[in-house]
């Protein structure tokens, strides 16, 4: 990193590399910076930070950052690629709410395979009130990214489209351990699987959310299962006080009713914890009132082989849907898929860039737990109806949106807004 007038400006190659995902078995993977978990980029809101990508791979690639609000240039267009040997810089201006972001690949039609061979890392964003609110930080503020693979008897990676079972993997490993004195951890726990939703479980020890995607809830909200559907964020602090030293906590996924480990605490010493949770955390910004609705419907396509958006799929010469500049609507997403298929039921996550949105409501009814704050992707299951509210202001120009399951992405299920 260096600093140049206002801005932190990074380079970062995309760049093949081997790593141990299973101890012992050198997999060839994907990566930012040589890293299988790409480095982890720390801003502060309000502060740019340019990154120059250069791409040392065999193939095109590009990059979003997944939360952040971009000029359209910056924002990782599918078709705009970087090619091999070339380079792009990016600047994201930061001019957001302190938040959990992330970078990962966003190539047209191949997105799914690169994200899953390795193209994604960590982007936080740090707001002004933070520090203030006595949260844990520093090396008590933890990004988790959790992620799925297949493998073989060497423990490479195998890409297969859905729905096959994989296992998951955190932080670039396969159940690794932690060690954590007995305090209050900050975790940020990232869902990049292709098509996995998870239910972290920490053995019936409380996890107090405390953030989603855009950022701060109102309100901490203590919880013993909390659910994170790809591309989602959700943030979470456990306090490890209550345990003895030499305990161990094993975070599991019970999504399915079977319960697959994720990672394990290792409680190894005693602690001094001066960090708390306030009971009231970031207010959230005023609903203006929306002039717009407009109706999103995800569903296989007509021929049944693609996936698609109100039965159209991927065209990057159409625009799908043009907002004027500082508008505020409500879209109503719905998941047109059947509950029962060969592969059991079809979820989508649908995602926006450029701006976060309130969830509304699901089907007249009150939205889940934790869905209260600021998000850009939510879980709409099948039959289901989601309202979500946004505010298209900051940068005119085309942006994506689409469902965050990458291989139905891939095949189709994207879309773009023009702001205009
Ligand atoms: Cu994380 Cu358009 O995606
Ligand atoms: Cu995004
Ligand atoms: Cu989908």
């Amino acid at each position: 990193m260096s600093t140049r007038g206002d801005a932190d400006v990074y380079e970062l190659p995309m760049k093949p590399a081997k790593t141990e995902i299973f101890p012992g078995h050198p997999a060839s993977v994907l990566t930012f910076g040589g890293q299988f978990i790409g480095p982890t980029i720390r801003a502060k809101a309000g502060r740019t930070v340019k990154v120059k990508y250069i791409n040392q791979l065999d193939r095109a690639a590009t990059v979003h950052l997944h939360g952040g609000h971009v000029p359209p240039g910056s924002d990782g267009y599918p078709m705009d690629l970087i090619d091999p040997g070339k380079s792009r810089l990016f600047e994201y201006p930061n001019r957001q709410l302190g938040s959990t972001l992330w970078y990962h690949d966003h190539t047209c039609s191949k997105e799914a395979e690169h994200v899953y061979r390795g193209l994604a890392g960590f982007y936080l964003i740090e707001g002004p009130d933070e520090r203030e609110l006595g949260l844990p930080n520093g090396a008590y503020d933890v990004p988790i990214m959790i992620r799925d693979g297949r493998f073989d008897e060497n423990g490479a990676m195998i890409f297969e489209p859905s729905p096959m079972p994989t296992m998951l993997h955190a932080n670039g490993r396969i159940q690794p351990y932690f060690q954590v004195d007995a305090r209050k951890y900050r975790f940020r726990i990232l869902n990049a699987t292709l098509h996995r939703i998870i239910e972290l479980d920490l053995g019936g020890q409380e996890m107090v959310q405390i953030a989603s995607d855009g950022g701060l809830l109102p309100a901490p909200l203590s919880r013993t299962k909390v659910m994170v559907v790809p591309g989602e964020r959700v943030e979470i602090v456990v306090d490890f006080s209550q345990q003895s030293v030499g305990s161990k906590l094993v975070l599991t996924d019970v999504y399915s009713g079977a319960s697959e480990p994720i990672l394990r605490f290792d409680v190894t010493r005693q602690s001094k914890d001066a960090s708390t949770v306030p009971a009231q955390l970031r207010a959230l910004p005023a609903l203006p009132e929306a002039t717009n609705v407009r109706d999103m419907k995800l569903s296989f396509s007509p021929s049944g082989e693609e996936f698609a958006i109100n039965d159209k799929t991927f065209d990057p010469n159409r625009i799908d849907t043009q907002i004027k500049e500082g508008t505020t609507e409500i879209w109503r997403i719905t998941n047109a898929d059947p509950a029962e298929t060969p592969f059991g039921p079809v979820n989508h996550t649908f995602h926006m860039h450029l701006v976060p949105f309130r969830v509304l409501d699901r089907d007249g009814k009150p939205p889940l737990p934790g869905e209260n704050g600021l998000k850009d992707t939510v879980l709409v299951r099948p039959g289901e109806t989601v309202r979500v509210q946004a505010t298209f202001s900051g940068y005119r120009g085309r942006y994506m949106y689409h469902c965050h399951l990458q291989e139905h992405s891939d095949i189709g299920m994207m879309a773009q807004m023009e702001i205009v």
